[in-house]
C-alpha cells in the first residue's frame, strides 16, 4: 500500500478571491462539485469574510447551504479571519474551519485589523467553542517565511507559533507560504524541525508559487516528512492583502508529482484536468498547471 498526502484544493477560497472576475454562487459550486469529482479528499470552499474586503466570497453561507442540500460527501472548509467569521461559520454548518495566525504583524493588520497576539487570543476562545460545536479548527499560520510589510520571518517566531497551538489542541497546523518567498532549504530546515518537535501527522504546508518554487518547495516538506499540502486547481490564486501573491502551486502539478512519486493522492488525474479546464473557463485567468499541456497529452494517449 502507498503511503497517502492529503491535498486540500483550497481555489474555490484562496483562488477565487483574487480574481478580477467575481464568479456566481453557481459558478463556484460547479468548481466545487468538479474538484470532488477528480477525487480531492478536501476542498476550502469559501470564507467567511467581510464581504467589503473581500466581494468575491459573499455568499458562502449559500454555498454551503447548497452544498448540504444535494449531500455533498466530500469533507469541505471555510477560512475564517476572527469570531465572527467562525458564528458565521458555524451558523452556516461548516464542520471545519481554518483560522489564520500571523508570524508577522504588518500581516495580521493588514489582512484583520489586529496584532500577532489579538489573533493568537481569538484562535483560542475559538478552539474552546469548537471544542463544544464539534468542529475541527485548522490554524494557518501566515508569512511564516516572508512578510510583504515585515519582511523575513524569524523561524523561532513561527516555531512558538505551532509549539502553543498544538499544545491548545488544533486539529491541524498549516505553514503558509503566503507571497510564495519560500526556497527548498529554508522549507526543509523549517519543516524537519517542526516535525522533529510535533510530528508531522497534524502540520501541512501552503505554497505559492510565485517565483517557480512551489513544486520544489512541496518537495522539500516532503522530505521532511510532511504529508499534507494545500493547492489550488489549476493554480488559482494570491491574497488581496498581500503585494505579490501570485497564484498557489496548482493542484494540477502536485496530484502529478506526487503521484509519480509513489504516493496515493485519491485523485483522478484526467478528472482533475477537466476540474482545471472548468477553472480555466469560469475565471478566464487561472493559468492552469504547469505540467498540464503534457499531463493532458499524456492522458489522451492512456485512454486511447
Ligand atoms: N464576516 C463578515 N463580516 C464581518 C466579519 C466576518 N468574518 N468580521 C467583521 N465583519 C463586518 C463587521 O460586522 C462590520 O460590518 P458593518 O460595518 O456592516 O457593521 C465590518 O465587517 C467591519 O468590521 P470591523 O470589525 O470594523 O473590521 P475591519 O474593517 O477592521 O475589517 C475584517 C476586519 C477581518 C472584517 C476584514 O479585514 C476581513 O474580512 N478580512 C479578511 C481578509 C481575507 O479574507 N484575507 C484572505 C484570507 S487570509
Ligand atoms: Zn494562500
Amino acid at each position: 500500500m502507498s503511503e497517502k498526502v492529503v491535498i486540500t484544493d483550497v481555489g474555490p477560497r484562496d483562488g477565487l478571491q483574487n480574481q478580477p472576475k467575481i464568479l456566481s454562487v453557481e459558478e463556484r459550486l460547479e468548481l466545487v462539485h468538479a474538484i470532488a469529482a477528480a477525487g480531492v479528499p478536501q476542498i476550502e470552499v469559501g470564507s467567511f469574510v467581510s464581504p467589503r474586503a473581500v466581494p468575491a466570497m459573499a455568499g458562502t453561507d449559500q454555498v454551503f447551504a447548497a452544498l448540504k442540500a444535494s449531500e455533498f460527501a466530500t469533507p469541505t472548509i471555510a477560512l475564517i479571519p476572527n469570531m465572527k467569521g467562525y458564528e458565521l461559520a458555524r451558523a452556516a454548518g461548516a464542520k471545519s474551519v481554518t483560522m489564520v495566525l500571523y508570524a508577522s504583524d504588518g500581516m495580521a493588520q493588514k489582512n484583520a485589523a489586529m496584532t500577532m497576539a489579538e489573533a493568537e487570543v481569538i484562535t483560542l476562545e475559538i478552539l474552546k467553542l469548537a471544542k463544544q460545536d464539534g468542529i475541527e479548527v485548522i490554524a494557518t499560520v501566515a508569512v511564516v517565511f516572508e512578510c510583504p510589510f515585515d519582511g523575513p520571518t524569524d523561524p523561532a517566531v513561527v516555531e512558538a507559533i505551532v509549539a502553543k497551538f498544538m499544545a491548545a489542541g488544533a486539529d491541524q497546523l498549516v505553514l503558509a507560504d503566503t507571497i510564495g518567498a519560500a526556497h527548498p532549504q529554508q522549507v526543509r530546515e523549517l519543516t524537519a524541525a517542526l516535525v522533529a518537535s510535533h510530528g508531522a501527522e497534524r502540520l501541512g504546508c501552503h505554497f505559492h508559487d510565485t517565483r517557480a518554487m512551489g513544486l520544489a518547495n512541496v518537495y522539500a516538506a516532503v522530505e521532511s516528512g510532511i504529508r499534507r499540502f494545500d493547492s489550488s486547481i489549476a493554480g488559482l490564486g494570491g491574497c488581496p492583502f498581500a503585494p505579490g501573491a501570485s497564484g498557489n502551486v496548482a493542484t494540477d502539478d502536485i496530484a502529478m508529482m506526487l503521484q509519480q512519486m509513489g504516493f496515493d493522492t485519491g485523485i483522478d488525474l484526467d478528472r482533475l484536468m477537466s476540474a482545471s479546464n472548468l477553472a480555466q473557463t469560469l475565471t478566464g485567468t487561472a493559468p492552469g498547471g504547469r505540467s498540464k499541456a503534457w499531463l493532458q497529452g499524456y492522458l489522451a494517449k492512456q485512454v486511447g
